[in-house]
């Protein structure tokens, strides 16, 4: 084979392996075209065979040109494959991507129950003055709902309208306030306290009334509590809980439990005092009944008045939730509507 036949053949080869390496537009394809012209049963591989028969300084010279192709074709090939690798890796991404942030289908992410969240808010501002949380149970003896409490056997709360009471004698607690008395004989004075919980009354339910609702009650016992410092109390309470200036007053109320007693109001947040069905169109909503520690109720739970005073106040939770949030309907709270829910 003379040389320039085999560099003539060389060249023919390069040319058509280009050409079937631009044409090639898969991996695989891509790699078959690497087989055929640079394998070792490959077409240079073949032509390579031949150089036995050239002169010595031609087979040098078609050497260092099939190497030069060989060279060439290898770069060449490397550059596709790379182009060719990330076009398969881009399509593989916009098949596959996701959307990492997308909410999850099925099951939604909940949140806390409104009252929920306006106790808890409560607890942690009260166990920053240093209140303990207490607990107690939700169905009560007499004892601790009424008698203890000073609340006397012809008192109106104890009618069979009022109170729901069980066959055995016990009741569903009808306030929080028996608390005070569990707290009292537990740990004696002097004691910082709130008993968040749920309480029932036998009440013709509307937009305003549940039969089941929430209260937070308050104690402070120590050396001459006065009402100064019940003053203190709730105004640090009432500042936190709206968050901005509310109007208030204080009437004198009647609580068998405290004495002095006193009703705080403050002005309906729903309608700013025009009058509304959460107000009872009176355009003040009783929020926090309070007062001084009836000294009976000490004795009963086992402390001299003549050394200790306290004052207690009883927070409606569920009012509270509703003045916070706008809500014009008490029965939207256990009503189930996720709709209404979701909201907060
Ligand atoms: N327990 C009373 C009620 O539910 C509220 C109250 C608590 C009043 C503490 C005064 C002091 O009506």
């Amino acid at each position: 084979m003379p040389d320039h036949d085999a560099e003539h053949i060389i060249s023919e080869l390069h040319a058509a392996s280009l050409a079937s390496l631009e044409q090639a537009t898969t991996l695989d394809a891509l790699e078959a075209v690497r087989v055929e012209a640079l394998g070792r049963k490959g077409k240079l591989a073949e032509v390579s065979k031949s150089f036995g028969k050239l002169a010595p300084e031609e087979r040098a010279r078609v050497g260092k040109l099939l190497n030069t192709v060989k060279q060439d074709l290898e770069m060449r090939l490397e550059k596709r494959q790379d182009a060719l690798a990330s076009v398969a890796r881009d399509a593989r991404l916009e098949s596959e991507w996701i959307d990492l942030t997308a909410p999850a289908p099925g099951v939604r992410p909940g949140s806390l129950h409104p009252i929920t969240q306006v106790q808890r808010e409560l607890e942690d501002l009260f166990v920053s003055l240093g209140f303990a949380i207490m607990d107690g149970p939700e169905v009560e003896t007499e004892h601790y709902n009424f008698d203890a409490l000073n609340i006397p056997a012809d008192h109106p709360a104890r009618d069979a309208q009022d109170t729901f009471w069980l066959k055995d004698g016990r009741l569903l607690r009808t306030h929080t306030s028996p608390v005070q008395l569990r707290a009292l004989e537990k740990f004696g004075p002097p004691l910082k306290m709130i008993a968040p919980g749920r309480v029932f009354r036998n009440e013709e339910v509307d937009a305003s009334h549940e039969h089941t609702f929430y209260q937070l009650e308050g104690m402070m016992v120590d050396r001459d509590v006065s009402v100064a410092h019940l003053l203190y109390f709730m105004k640090t309470l009432l500042s936190a809980i709206f968050h901005r200036d509310v109007t208030v007053r204080l009437r004198p109320g009647f609580f068998p439990f405290v004495e002095p007693g006193f009703e705080l109001d403050i002005q309906c947040l729903i309608c700013g005092g025009k009058g509304c069905p959460v107000c009872k169109h009176s355009g003040w909503v009783e929020l926090l009944p309070c007062g001084l520690v009836n000294p009976a109720v000490l004795r009963h739970g086992g402390v001299d008045p003549e050394q200790w005073s306290g004052f207690a106040f009883g927070l409606g939770l569920t009012r509270l939730a509703m003045m916070r949030y706008g809500v014009d309907d008490i029965r939207l709270f256990a009503g189930g509507d996720l709709r209404f829910l979701r909201q907060f």
